[in-house]
């Protein structure tokens, strides 16, 4: 059992980790200001502090409080567009709040830590699957600022000796009985077909012109309570005598092979057994074509494998999880 602290337990990934380590049987605490999360997505079982990571006085005193061993550092702000409208709060968040958080670690002695990073840290990648080491050329201010979060890790471990796992999610998808994806305002692709499905409103396919099969983008989606698997192997992975980190550790989080936009709108059709309205408009700004992970690195060092991998597993688990919370968390 390990005493853990989930920041952003009460937002999409956060809530299904934090419902995977109390099945785990370790004991969880979350810290989230609620901005984006939901107060009754945090698991029963989990005891939720309204506040900000931050919030450096506040954050020792939980760390001290809850004598926390290890963090789920899942809280950010995470939409590419907004970063790029508005850098200044990726920064002061992802950045600036990271290491307030950081410090309060350093200062209470809370010496392991899972970072959730992103795909959006590579860019427009030279080659597909994507390794761990290419480089890093985000586009936007919200990969350059998980990047740079990513770096503090490294330069505190090596100085601090503060034991560390990156995880770079690629499309998380899906939903489990009790937890699934509610943002305000959604952007996923996923979500916003199944919307579509429930007749709430009109897909817009972000451009059919790409060097693809069919013409729409490709992405690699994994399953969130796959990518909740990885966090606990992870959290494993930072023990104190575990030699996979005696250096920060930094793994791609996917399933290794994409699907299209396209086939996306066709599981869909598969699984809510009706038509998806939808019309083809131009491209997104900052959408590389295709974004597939080499999982390599994940299923050698982290011992892990996706156990949902097909595109049906994922859109189904969202549908139900749609249709049994059709107001998201809000009718909770
Ligand atoms: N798409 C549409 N219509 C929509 C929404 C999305 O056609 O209404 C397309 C996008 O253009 C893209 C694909 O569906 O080709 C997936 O888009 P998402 O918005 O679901 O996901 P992204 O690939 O843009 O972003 C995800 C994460 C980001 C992360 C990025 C890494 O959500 O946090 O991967 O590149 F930064």
């Amino acid at each position: 059992m390990t005493r853990i602290l989930v920041t952003g337990g009460a937002g999409y990934v956060g809530s299904v980790s934090a419902a995977a380590l109390l099945d785990a049987g370790h004991d969880v605490s979350v810290l989230d200001d609620l901005t984006t999360g939901h107060a009754a997505a945090v698991p029963d079982g989990a005891r939720l502090h309204h506040g900000s990571y931050a919030d450096g006085d506040a954050v020792r005193r939980l760390l001290e409080t809850d004598a926390i061993e290890a963090i789920l550092h899942c809280a950010a702000r995470s939409l590419v567009g907004e970063s790029v409208r508005d850098p200044a709060k990726y920064y002061r968040d992802n950045v600036a709040g990271g290491v307030a958080l950081l410090e309060a670690a350093r200062e209470t002695g809370v010496g392991r830590l899972v970072f959730s990073s992103t795909a959006a840290v590579y860019g427009v990648p030279d080659e597909t699957p994507i390794p761990e080491d290419a480089p890093l050329r985000p586009i936007n201010p919200y990969g350059e600022t998980k990047r740079t979060f990513e770096s503090a890790l490294v330069w505190y471990g090596r100085a601090y000796g503060l034991r560390s796992v990156s995880l770079r999610y690629f499309n998380v998808a899906g939903a489990t009985p009790a937890h699934g994806e509610d943002h305000d305002p959604e952007t996923h692709l996923i979500p916003n077909v199944l919307a579509a499905a429930q007749g709430r409103w009109v897909l817009t396919v972000f451009g059919d012109d790409y060097p693809t099969a069919d013409g729409t983008c490709i992405r690699d989606y994994i399953h969130v309570a796959d990518l909740a698997d990885a966090h606990l192997a992870a959290l494993k992975a930072t023990a104190s005598d575990d030699p996979r980190t005696a250096e920060p550790l930094v793994c791609n989080l996917g399933n290794g092979g994409g699907f299209s936009v396209r086939q996306v709108l066709d599981a869909a059709r598969r699984v809510t057994g009706g038509e998806i309205p939808h019309t083809i408009g131009a491209r997104r700004a900052g959408d590389p074509p295709v974004l597939v992970a080499s999982a390599e690195r994940a299923r050698t060092v982290l011992g892990w494998r996706p156990r949902r991998p097909t595109i049906d597993e994922m859109v189904a688990s969202a549908w139900a999880w749609r249709r049994g919370n059709p107001d998201g968390y809000t009718a909770s």
